[in-house]
């Protein structure tokens, strides 16, 4: 019984105080530089992941026209390409010194023209927190996160109009 307790107390307490000497111990990588911890990113997915569970399967209640493309297109230059990018092999400085990086969206294999659109929109009005990527719910209407979701799943197939607004962008 004795002993039972003592495990008990061990096994309480043994967790947080390692926890602790590790993080005085400088052992906590706080850098915006560095790799993820052991697990960092599985359980970051995971979370993410259940998170937004209810919101994956909804559709968006816009047509993909020229209209809502274009739209949505202005609102990424205005908000997201500092971090996001607007063409490959060019990452902003913003990008480069964020952790964990945002992807670059106009990279091949980083875009999201694969991705269910329920999860683009609850990425954008959420945001994830403890990443640089804002939730943009009070500053955007729903409409404008359809529209730059919308964009974000057309990127490879944008009408002339919508190219033109990154092109400008650019120079
Ligand atoms: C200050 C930087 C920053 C800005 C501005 C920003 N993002 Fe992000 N975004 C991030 C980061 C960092 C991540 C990666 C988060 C992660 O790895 O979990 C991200 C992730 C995302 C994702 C999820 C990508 C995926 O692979 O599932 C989407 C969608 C997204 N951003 C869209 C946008 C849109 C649209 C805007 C503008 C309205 C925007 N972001 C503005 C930093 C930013």
């Amino acid at each position: 019984m004795k002993k039972f307790f003592w495990g008990m107390v061990i096994g309480i307490f043994l967790p947080p105080i390692g926890g602790y000497i590790f993080i005085i111990s400088g052992g906590m990588p706080v850098a915006a530089k560095g790799v993820p911890l052991p697990m960092e990113r599985f359980i970051a997915k995971l979370a993410i992941d259940r998170a937004m569970k209810d919101d994956i399967t909804r559709r968006s209640p816009l047509s993909s026209d020229e209209m809502n493309l274009l739209a949505g297109a202005k609102i990424y230059v205005k908000h997201c390409d500092v971090c996001h990018g607007l063409s490959a092999n060019q990452p902003t400085f913003i990008s480069k010194g964020l952790f964990p990086r945002p992807p670059q969206f106009f990279e091949p294999n980083q875009g999201l023209t694969e991705d269910p659109i329920g999860e683009v929109f609850w990425s954008v009005k959420n945001g994830m927190r403890l990443t640089g990527m804002p939730g943009f719910d009070e500053s955007l209407s729903e409409t404008e996160i359809w529209q730059v979701s919308q964009f974000l799943l057309s990127a490879d197939k944008l009408p002339p109009s919508a190219q033109q607004v990154l092109t400008s962008e650019k120079l």
